[in-house]
């Protein structure tokens, strides 16, 4: 909600590719951007599907030479960057393509500025920290998901401190992206339900960010009101064709959106608990999400008002209540994994991870520890 006079920055990937079937486009772009020499980056669950061959095979058909990794684990780490990096040294790529969910999108954004940014990767934690650019990068979301595909955003676990490193520089853009939602239509109902409570939380967070401009508003809004309107057939039809084309717009809007404001304290509470319990990124947001907006609410009621006209509701806690209920995503304590045994000692350590990451700072009511323990508890 920035003041008159305030200075803005919007930087987006400079190609965005939209819509049913535009993966056959991306040899094309490929040479556009110069390259002869893919590495394909992507993970086992995407080669399983079928999907990284045919992305693979495009590409080679188009007479494109192409080397493949595909190491990159879910919440991906220190390690699989530094496999991405000798994988990139192999095969001497001059374009990486980043096929499948955020894990190897963001894995990818790392390795290609990797070469240029020899620093050890904590160094990269926080805002601005990354100078050189590096190699183009063509993101092919296959989740809808994170929005990585449009952000200048990584998330990388720092394996020995078990942190969760969120890194946002103008490097880490992709210079592209191809955004086919037909690479949707397998993902499965709880990954549905997950990665598209992520998304509806970028546009909230986006929305009530204390740096919320009047370039990223709108596509909040638009983000919102999508998920409103699509989230639920996603979850339901898996198979239907313009639900799962709207999650897909609104996973990008949603990335053009937090990337050029910021995610707020669902967020930063969110990260803490995957680097410690490893639970699905968007499961933890979809957690948390009631419980911080509760939280939040009177500090910024008009932007709050305003997402409720959005999406066409009377009381918003409800119906976040009632969605996460319809997709049948869990409390905290029903998850599997997470017994009260381990939360309680980990706790503090995770609300003081959650203020280091600076999200909670952009929040509208800005939480002490003490509140956030709190909140965790009340999340529980
Ligand atoms: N960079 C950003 O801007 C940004 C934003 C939000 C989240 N993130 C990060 O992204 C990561 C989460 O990404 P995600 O939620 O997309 O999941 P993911 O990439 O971790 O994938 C989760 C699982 O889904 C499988 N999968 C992917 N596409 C599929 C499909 N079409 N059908 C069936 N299965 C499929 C994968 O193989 C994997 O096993 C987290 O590390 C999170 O912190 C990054
Ligand atoms: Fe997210």
């Amino acid at each position: 909600m920035s003041a008159a006079g305030t200075q803005r920055r919007f930087d987006i990937p400079t190609t965005i590719l939209h819509g049913g079937g535009c993966r056959r486009q991306l040899p094309a772009l490929v040479r556009e951007l110069g390259g002869t020499r893919v590495l394909v980056v992507t993970d086992p669950g995407v080669v399983q599907l079928g999907v990284a061959s045919e992305i693979v095979d495009l590409l080679t058909q188009a007479g494109l030479s192409v080397a493949v990794f595909a190491r990159v684990q879910p919440d991906p780490t220190d390690e699989n960057i530094e496999a991405g990096v000798a994988a990139l040294e192999a095969c001497a790529a001059d374009v990486i393509v980043a096929v499948g969910g955020g894990s190897p999108i963001d894995t990818a954004k790392v390795v290609a500025i990797r070469p240029a940014n020899p620093q050890p990767l904590p160094e990269f934690m926080g805002l601005h920290k990354i100078a050189n650019p590096g190699l183009p990068l063509i993101a092919v979301p296959t989740t809808a998901g994170t929005g990585s595909e449009a952000t200048k955003v990584a998330v990388i676990t720092d394996t020995a401190r078990q942190v969760k490193m969120m890194m946002l520089s103008v490097p880490l853009l992709p210079r592209a992206a191809v955004v086919d939602y037909e690479l949707t239509l397998s993902i499965p109902r709880g990954l549905t339900a997950a990665v598209g409570v992520d998304t509806l939380t970028h546009g909230i967070e986006a929305y009530v960010s204390r740096k919320a401009n009047a370039l990223t508003d709108p596509l909040a809004l638009q983000c919102i009101a999508l998920c409103a309107q699509h989230l639920r057939t996603a979850w339901t039809e898996p198979a239907n064709h313009a639900a799962r084309e709207a999650m897909m717009l609104a996973a990008t809007l949603g990335g053009m959106a937090f990337s050029n404001s910021s995610v707020a304290l669902v967020h930063g509470m969110s990260r803490p608990i995957g680097a410690v319990f490893h639970l699905p990124h968007g499961l933890s947001n979809a957690i948390l999400l009631p419980t911080v907006t509760r939280f939040s609410i009177a500090a910024a009621p008009e932007r709050y008002a305003a997402i409720a006209r959005t999406i066409g509701c009377a009381d918003m806690l409800s119906w976040l209540e009632d969605l996460n209920a319809a997709l049948e995503l869990p409390r905290l304590s029903q998850c599997r994994g997470v017994d009260r045994a381990r939360f309680d000692p980990e706790v503090e350590k995770m609300a003081a991870d959650a203020l280091a990451s600076g999200s909670p700072a952009n929040n509208p009511r800005v939480p002490t520890a003490e509140e956030i323990v709190a909140l965790y508890r009340e999340a529980w």
